[in-house]
Formats: structure tokens, C-alpha cells, sequence
């Protein structure tokens, strides 16, 4: 071997070497222009050709252009080889695991006042009656006076309503829904109203001075109490089951005559008496009775052709029975955490 030989071997050992031990595209480019650059060590070579004897040249030209065509080959490979290793780690980086459980979009629920509601009206549906809505903001005269409750009646009093001029309040009861369906109604009607009532009441666990009321009336001809007490016991049976018991007893209200409230017995302790029911194992859950006389003909119905019963039940307090809630307040609140349970 030609001392020319000899170097040339070194110088492609040492490239090959180098060319093999690189790992990034970088250092790969390094190397190639390190050699085969315009100025690498290649193009010096062939610029010494100059000095070598001419009879050497064109031997020592063809290694050179030997060593330089294998060295491009294997850089090429090389780079085929880095690039193949770099798009591989991209991919595993980018990797998206197709099995993993997506993420839950909350929906959203109804309102436990909605719930009940929705129950109730199912219910009396059912019985024939028709829902119908009031207003919130109702006359001195549809509130109290066409429902019979005179001057002196301490509901009257402005502690308990919230007026918004002289002979306009916010309602404190769906009752004067009674006297607009009459107006406008022929009978026979059964309807229910629901609806927001309001009441100067210091909020407390059982009081709130915006909470709801049903109310419920039927008119016909021959309406009597044992048609109030099927309608009412019916409803109870539905909503909170056939073992509950149901107990009339009198009561008074202005605008019915006579009067009743019902009860329940307590679905917490069966009737054998706990803290919710105060140890009585009844649950009183609305007022009703017989439409009053006066109240028929405010109404435009004659009292000696017709008949009707009334009822009307906190809605809230349905929905704090039927689900165990011991505040009336977290109705209204709205923290999501409570109305998630529902
Ligand atoms: N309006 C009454 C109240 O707020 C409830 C009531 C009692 C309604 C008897 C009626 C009824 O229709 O007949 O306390």
C-alpha cells in the first residue's frame, strides 16, 4: 500500500467511525460537511492531487472519488436511519390512547320543586283536572276581599305581605286564582294552580318569604265533601304511597265553609311519632274545604245550582317530605352541590 493509500484508509476509518457514533441529524450534518463539504477534507484531498506525480493521479483520483461516494452512501443511510428513529419518537410522543374514558359533560338537572311539581300534575291530570297558572301580582281584591277575608283578618295585616302600592301586593296565596278561573270559567272545572307566594316571614328552616303553593278547585253540580276527601286521599295514595293513612279534621278558613285540613301519616316513622312530625305521626299537608257561598257568587256562580271544594298545599313542603330535606332555604339557594342529589 502507497503511503497515499495508507492515509486515505486512515481518513476513512476515522469518517466511518465518526459517521456511526453520531446520533442526531445535527452532528450527522457536521460530519458530512466536516468531509464532503466544499471546503471538507474530500475537496482538500483533491486539491493535493496537484502534487502528487502525474503517473500517480489518476489512481489516487479514483480512490478519492471511492472514498467519497461510500462516505455520501453512508451518511445517507445513516440519516434515512435518524430520521426513521426521529419520527418514531414523535409518534410514541404524540401518541393519543383512543381507550381512555372520555370526559363527562355535566347536563345539568331539574329542580326538586320541578320534580314534585311534575309528579303532582301527573297525579291530578290523571283525575281530570286542568293546570292553570295566576299572577304573582295580584288586587288588594282577589287576594283577600273576593275570598272573604275581611278588613280585620290579621293575614290582612302589612306585616305579613309585601304591598307594592295601597291595593297591590305580591300574593300571599294561590287562593285568588279561585276567583279569576270562576270569572272566566263555566262550570264544571277542575283545575290545579301553582304558583310562587310571598309572605313578610323571617326566613327560617320551615319559613321562607318566597315559597310555593297548589291550589286546587272543583265546581259542578252535587260537588260534595266526600268528592274532596276521594280527590285528596287519591292524591296522597299516589304521591307517597298506599301504607300511608290520611285524617281529615276541621279548621277554619274564610273562604271555605266548612273547613277541613288533612294530614298524613308521618312516612318518616310510620305514625309512631319522630322529630319531623313532632312526635304526633301525622304530617298536615294542606287546608281545604268547601268553596264558601260568598265566594261562589264573587265568582258569578250561583251557590243554589252549584258546588265546588278548594284546596291548596305548600309545594315546598311536598318536596322537603319526599326527599328528606330539613330546610326550606336550599330550595332558593341553588348551590349546585345540593341540587346534584336530585
Ligand atoms: N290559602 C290557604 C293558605 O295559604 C290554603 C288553603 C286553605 C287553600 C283552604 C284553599 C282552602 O283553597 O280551601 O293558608
Amino acid at each position: 500500500m502507497s503511503p497515499m493509500e495508507l492515509e486515505l484508509n486512515t481518513i476513512r476509518l476515522e469518517a466511518l467511525r465518526e459517521v456511526s457514533s453520531v446520533d442526531s441529524l445535527e452532528e450527522l450534518r457536521e460530519v458530512e460537511i466536516k468531509y464532503l463539504g466544499r471546503r471538507g477534507i474530500i475537496n482538500q484531498l483533491l486539491k493535493e492531487l496537484r502534487d502528487i506525480p502525474p503517473s500517480e493521479r489518476p489512481e489516487v483520483g479514483r480512490l478519492i472519488n471511492q472514498l467519497k461516494e461510500e462516505l455520501s452512501n453512508e451518511i445517507e443511510s445513516k440519516r434515512s436511519l435518524l430520521e426513521e428513529r426521529e419520527k418514531a419518537r414523535r409518534l410514541e410522543e404524540e401518541r393519543l390512547d383512543v381507550t381512555l374514558p372520555g370526559v363527562r359533560l355535566s347536563l345539568g338537572r331539574l329542580h326538586p320543586l320541578t320534580l314534585i311539581i311534575e309528579r303532582v300534575e301527573e297525579i291530578f291530570r290523571g283525575l281530570g283536572f286542568t293546570v292553570v297558572e295566576g299572577f304573582e301580582i295580584e288586587s288588594d281584591y282577589y287576594n283577600f276581599e273576593a275570598l272573604n277575608i275581611p278588613w280585620y283578618h290579621p293575614a290582612r295585616d302589612s306585616q305579613d305581605s309585601f304591598y307594592i302600592t295601597d291595593k297591590l301586593l305580591l300574593r300571599t296565596q294561590t287562593s285568588p286564582v279561585q276567583i279569576r278561573v270562576m270569572e272566566k270559567t263555566k262550570p264544571p272545572f277542575k283545575i290545579i294552580a301553582p304558583g310562587r307566594v310571598y309572605r313578610r316571614d323571617q326566613p327560617t328552616a320551615r319559613h321562607s318569604p318566597v315559597f310555593h303553593q297548589i291550589e286546587g278547585m272543583a265546581v259542578d253540580r252535587d260537588i260534595t265533601f266526600a268528592d274532596l276527601k276521594g280527590t285528596l286521599d287519591t292524591f296522597a295514595h299516589a304521591l307517597f304511597g298506599d301504607d300511608v293513612s290520611t285524617r281529615f279534621r276541621a279548621d277554619y278558613f274564610p273562604f271555605t265553609e266548612p273547613s277541613g285540613e288533612f294530614a298524613i301519616s308521618c312516612i318518616f316513622c310510620k305514625g309512631k311519632g319522630c322529630n319531623v312530625c313532632s312526635y304526633s305521626g301525622w304530617i298536615e299537608i294542606l287546608g281545604c274545604g268547601m268553596v264558601h257561598p260568598k265566594v261562589l257568587e264573587v265568582g258569578g256562580i250561583d251557590p243554589e245550582e252549584y258546588s265546588g271544594f278548594a284546596f291548596g298545599m305548600g309545594w315546598d313542603r311536598l318536596a322537603m317530605l319526599t326527599y328528606g330535606v330539613n330546610d326550606i332555604r336550599y330550595f332558593l339557594e341553588n348551590h349546585p352541590e345540593f341540587l346534584a342529589q336530585f
